[in-house]
């Protein structure tokens, strides 16, 4: 073979190497999960002798759009770092039942006990399936309830509302019986419904549903998610976390782990995400991704109730919908 072949086959060698490389880096960038650590709020600090880690997951999606070794990965983060408790805020699911059966054996790798709240895509796919198939996999759902658990001769109490996007949050019966003295930690997979949790005494809530925007470069996500959606928090921590005698408090968006409709997320903040929050930790003790942050502005006045009301009659529209197709 002459040598000019030689050199040209070389070369073509090199240069399909050269492409498997990136192709292997960008699926790797396009899987990654980062994972994120956060003190508690300083309430947790005065009630807690010990520290309780909290895992918080959210917006998993399981089905088509999100590949499941990317499922799996995130719970196998979450198992290595041996949490005590381990907190799911909604949208288990996309748009049907076809993955309840994933689902299931998803929620049973978690090796820590696991609470949750649903979200509007599990209310839209059939919140009675999802419900079972959690249940199943032996997650305790919290819908508008509250339970205690003990870890470490601790009381910790959950505190867990249903989806507010579809209309199904009840404030009142969440938080009734709650035991202002015990520790507690709030989920809702809106994160707008928690000053009415910081309110009645709940000083950190843990949400999702934004996925962080999962396009984050230039700040697109604040565009998106906090002028066209209309979302105060955006993603990541927001609020405060001294304890100050007054009802004041904290609340995290997780950016989430799954999509429903377009895969991509781009730019840190937009990265899949598993957060670990140290209860009993004062804010300052450890090294955090971020400070609490301001909320973003949304042009036009948030009218809360407006918002619900429209919410309710869109999730009745598409029921009706769903109906008439079957
Ligand atoms: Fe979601």
């Amino acid at each position: 073979m002459p040598v000019s072949m030689l050199r040209e086959r070389l070369s073509e060698h090199r240069a399909r190497r050269r492409a498997n490389k990136e192709l292997k880096a960008a699926t790797r960038e396009r899987f990654r999960i980062r994972l994120r650590r956060f003190a508690g709020h300083e309430l947790h600090a005065e009630q807690l002798t010990q520290p309780i880690r909290v895992a918080h997951i959210t917006d998993q999606h399981v089905g088509l759009v999100t590949p499941h070794k990317v499922q799996v990965e995130a719970v196998d983060i979450v198992n290595r770092e041996k949490p005590d408790v381990v907190v799911l805020t909604g949208d288990f699911v996309c748009h049907s039942h076809a993955w309840l059966d994933e689902l299931t054996a998803l929620m049973r790798r978690f090796e820590a006990p696991v609470y949750g709240v649903l979200g509007n895509h599990d209310h839209w796919a059939g919140a009675k399936q999802v419900r079972r198939a959690l249940r199943k996999g032996g997650v305790e759902l919290l819908n508008n309830a509250n339970t205690t658990i003990t870890i470490q001769r601790q009381t910790l109490q959950l505190v867990g509302l249903d989806d507010a996007y579809t209309g199904h949050a009840d404030r009142d019966k969440a938080i009734k019986g709650l035991n202002a003295k015990l520790p507690t930690l709030g989920l809702s997979h809106i994160a707008e419904e928690a000053d009415g949790l910081w309110n009645a005494g709940v000083p950190l809530v843990l949400s999702g549903h934004t996925h962080a925007g999962q396009l984050t470069v230039a700040r697109l996500n604040e565009w998106t998610i906090g002028r066209l959606a209309k979302h105060r928090f955006i993603h990541g921590l927001y609020g405060a976390r001294a304890s100050d005698g007054i009802h004041s408090g904290a609340v995290y968006v997780g950016a989430g782990i799954g999509a429903a409709v377009m895969p991509f997320r781009l730019g840190d903040r937009g990265n899949r995400e598993v957060t670990l929050f140290e209860l009993g930790a004062r804010p300052g003790d450890l090294s955090e991704h971020h400070d609490e942050q301001d909320v973003v502005p949304i042009p036009d006045d948030h009218d809360e109730e407006a918002a619900r009301a429209f919410a309710k009659e869109r999730f009745a529209q598409r029921q009706a919908k769903k109906k008439k197709k079957r």
